[in-house]
This record gives structure tokens, sequence and C-alpha cells, in this order.
């Protein structure tokens, strides 16, 4: 018999909905369904932020996005844009999905696209685009002509790059990485950026600094959803965020060579910065209110990018993401984005049986996962719990992970803590993997290497006697949809 979450997922039919083209359009379509609110006369100076913070948090994953027009002390027509894919209805337009009924919904869904029909479409070159309606070089730079927001009330400096794409290229293989990492403004020409130590960008900018040079850098502020979303997902070293937002959307970005260093501009990007990180330049970066919730790591001594190019559609839009105490202004996207990722991968490392994931927002979409499978030999929920703790999309900055039966919904915190207080033993059904892949920002890491350690839960049926495990006390489907026959006015919204 079909479990409750495959029941829900059979019932979505995917339709083939049209794509967007850009952000603009995007921004069209979100306000035709009424999820976009444009907000009048807002400062920077936190205002901005402190609003996006509190509209999100009032009702997670069904906030609108926020368009700041009017901003205060800068022109009418450079806008900043909050949240754009973070919500049931925006991250579906985004994706070209159906609208969802349910967080199931909404990774079933990715996750039929991924093993399905998924491919990565590579950017195609073109010579011109939006990107270079404006383009000030050298001495014209002056970043402060962006309504760049402080964010928080103890951030170290206003953040241009939040809800950005960092684009690199790695001089060995000339793989290109376009990853989210944070860029603070420290003068009119130059800004820092933060990685943390085993992020692709690192690893890339560590080759040129080994040959004492500048890494080439192009840094996106405002593009297509996609293309943060891939940004900021784990997507696997060698392999584009252009290649897999690019399968995503079902044709190609399209990219213009950038005047420096020939690094890919998404064609369609509001605002671009081009220069160069220098390994041998450092200056304060931080403190950042980050995405567990707190002010993490300590201001540190960065390298800092000179920008030398800027490129900006006329009436830009700058995207802001504010990481703060959860939920921020993407982790509904990111936790329906990880979760189906980590269901993929753990699928393709051979596991079977899972019927659900969810990575909850209260974890920031990366610290409290669930995987909710069918138990169908001894061990398997074990191996179930280590996969999603242990896979590329599931390893960074992890605490825990609860493996629960396909009874469960994972996304359903009251199931979930149903599972644990009545199917888990602590002390034989908690394990713990310690010295894992984690980050500065980490609120129980205090110095470097900055390891954390991890709890495995198991909150399945034990598999020795899980067959005469206590009969769950629930009305039978029969019996429940007699009664709501009978008397259908209780069940009517
Ligand atoms: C809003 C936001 C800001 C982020 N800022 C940073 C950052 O400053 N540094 C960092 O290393 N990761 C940051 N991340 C996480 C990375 O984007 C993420 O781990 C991604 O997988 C990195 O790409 P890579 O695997 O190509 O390095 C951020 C994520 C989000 C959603």
């Amino acid at each position: 018999m079909k479990n409750k979450i495959q029941q829900k997922t059979d019932a979505f039919e995917r339709t083939n909905v049209p794509r967007h083209k850009d952000l603009r359009d995007l921004i069209g379509r979100f306000e035709d369904v009424d999820e976009l609110s444009r907000i009048q006369g807002a400062d920077w100076d936190l205002e901005m932020a402190a609003l996006s913070e509190m509209v999100c948090s009032r009702n997670p994953g069904k906030s609108p996005a926020l368009l700041f027009e009017n901003i205060k002390n800068y022109p009418e027509n450079f806008r900043v844009l909050s949240g754009a894919a973070n919500s049931f209805k925006r991250l579906a337009i985004v994706l070209g999905f159906p609208e969802p009924s349910s967080e199931m919904d909404l990774v079933q869904c990715y996750r039929d696209r991924m093993k399905e029909e998924f491919e990565l479409i590579p950017p195609k070159k073109v010579g011109s685009g939006p990107v270079l309606e404006n383009i000030d070089r050298d001495d014209e730079v002056d970043l402060y002509k962006f309504p760049i927001p402080l964010i928080h009330e103890f951030d170290g400096g206003r953040y241009i790059g939040t809800d950005d794409v960092v684009i690199m290229k790695d001089p060995d293989t000339g793989w290109v990485n376009a990853a989210t990492y944070r860029v603070m403004i420290h003068d009119k020409n130059t800004v820092g950026i933060w990685m943390s130590p085993g992020k692709h960008g690192r690893l890339i900018r560590e080759k040129y600094f080994e040959k004492g040079e500048p890494c080439p850098v192009l840094v996106s502020c405002g593009q297509d959803p996609l293309l943060f979303l891939a940004g900021h997902s784990e997507v696997d070293q060698e392999v584009s965020e252009f290649d897999y937002a690019g399968g995503h959307r079902g044709f190609p970005f399209e990219t213009i060579d950038s005047e420096l260093h020939s690094l890919p501009i998404p064609a369609s990007s509001e605002i671009v910065l081009e220069g160069e990180i220098y390994g041998d330049e450092l200056k304060t970066e931080g403190p950042f209110g980050e995405f567990m919730g707190y002010y993490a790591s300590d201001a540190s001594p960065q390298p800092i990018i000179k920008v030398r190019r800027v490129y900006y559609r006329n009436d830009p839009i700058l995207m802001m993401a504010n990481p703060s105490r959860p939920p921020s202004n993407f982790t509904f996207a990111r936790s329906a984005v990880k979760s189906a990722m980590i269901w993929d991968e753990i699928e393709k490392a051979g596991l079977p049986g899972v019927a659900g994931i969810w990575c909850h927002e209260a974890g920031a979409g990366r610290l409290f996962n669930v995987i909710s499978i069918k138990q169908m030999y001894p061990g398997h929920s074990k191996q179930a719990a280590m996969l999603a703790a242990n896979c590329h999309s599931g390893n960074y900055a992890g605490r825990w992970v609860v493996a629960v039966d396909e009874d469960i919904d994972p996304s359903n915190i009251f199931d979930v803590i149903w599972a644990l207080s009545t199917r888990c033993d602590p002390p034989e059904d908690v394990d713990f993997v310690r010295n894992a892949w984690s980050t500065p920002l980490d609120t129980m890491l205090r110095e470097a290497p900055y390891q954390n350690n991890r709890g495995i839960i198991d909150a399945c049926r034990p598999w020795g006697w899980k067959n005469e495990f206590p009969t769950v006390a629930e009305a039978s489907p029969k019996l429940k949809s007699q009664v709501m026959t009978k008397w259908p006015h209780l069940f009517s919204n």
C-alpha cells in the first residue's frame, strides 16, 4: 500500500509551465499572483533589512517578496529586491513547477526532474545584453551609487553581495564556479569577500595566490534567482552552476565575456562588479549576522577585491539576502532545494526506500534535516541517516539528522517530535560523528580548524521488533472517510 507522502506526490501532476526570461519577467509574474509588495521610502540603513526579516518570519514559505523603491537618498529607479524565490508559489514559478500544495510536493517535483529529465545546459556566449547598458570603468567606479543595505545593527559594514553570485575560473581546468559568498564594501571601489574553508571559490582563489597572482573575479549582485539557488547549493566540484541552473531553466543562460578577464557575465544580470581578489592585501571584514542566526565569527582580515568595472542595467535592482535568526528571506527556498538535492545524491549512492526529506528552516535549512524511509532491511535507517549527513549537499555545517518511518511527514515537526518521543531510545539510537566539515560561522566552534560534531538519530520503529511495535491509535482511513461524508461541514476550510 502506498504511504501518505507517496499518495500526495502522485496527486501532483507535473505540467509544462512556461519558463521565465529573466528577473524582471519574474517580478511581473510574482506581481500577477500577488506575491510581491512594493515598499516606498525605506532607508538602506537597517530599515530595508529589518522589514524583510520581520515580513518573512511572520509567515514562513508564504510571505511576499519585497521590492524597495524610492530608497532614502537614492534615485527612485535604483531598487532593492528581497526574498525573490522564498515562497511556495514563487519558488515553483522560478523552477517552472505547478503550484505545490505542500513541502513534499515541491521536493518531489524537483526530485522527479532530477531523476527523469535533468541535464546540464552550458551557457551560450553572446556579444551583448542588458547588463551592458551602463559600464563604469576605473576612476568612474563608485559603488555608493547603489543603495547598498546595512543589514544588521552590529554588522561591520554595508553588504553589496548577499543574494549574489561570485564567478571565478579555475586556472588549471577552466571550470567556472559561480557561488554565493558575502561581499562587504570598504570604499567606493574596494570590497571584502569572505569564503569558508573548503568552499570551491576559496580553493580556486588559493591556486592563483600560490602562484603569487591576484584572482580574477566577477560579483553579480542581482540576477535570475535560479543562479542564486545554484550558487548557494552544494553543486559538485568541476560542475558549473551556470550549467546546473541552465538545466533547471530548460534553456541556456546567455553570458558576455567581461572586458578585463573574459569571465562570463550573465547577460541579464542587474549589477556585476569585475576586478581581482588580492591575497596579499587584507582589510577587516565583518562581523556579519549569519545564517545560524548569530554574529558567529568576529571581524577578521580578509582579501580585498579591487573593483575596476561595474556593469549595470538601467533602473538596476540590487538583490538582498539577510541571514538572521531563522527563518530568513532565503531559507524556505534553500530547505526545498537542499532536501531534493540530498535525496538525489543518496539515491545515486544506492539507498532505496526514501519517502521524503526535509531540511527544516529552524535549522537554517542545514542544521536539522529529517529523512523518512520505508525500512527494508536491518541497518537501513542508520544507512539513510548517515548518507544524508555525509553526502555533499548535506555535509557542510550540519548538526542533526533524524531518520523516521514512512508514515511520518519529515516536514511536519509535530510528526517528527512524536517519532522522536515514541520510537527512539536515546542511548541506543543516537550516534555521534566527530570532526566533520563546518565553518567559523558555527556557533558551537570557537577556534580553527572549525570541525564540528553531529548527532545522528534513528527515530524509526526498531527493526528487530517493528512488526510487534504498538499499533498507532488513529482512526482508520475507512472510518475517517465515513465520518467525513456524514459531517462534511466540520472539515471544510
Ligand atoms: C545568503 C547566503 C550567503 C552566503 N554567504 C557565504 C559566505 O559569505 N561565504 C561562504 O563560504 N559561504 C556562503 N554561503 C554558502 C555558500 O553559498 C554555499 O555553501 C555554496 O555551496 C558555496 O558554493 P561552492 O560549493 O561552489 O563553494 C552563503 C549562502 C547564502 C544562502
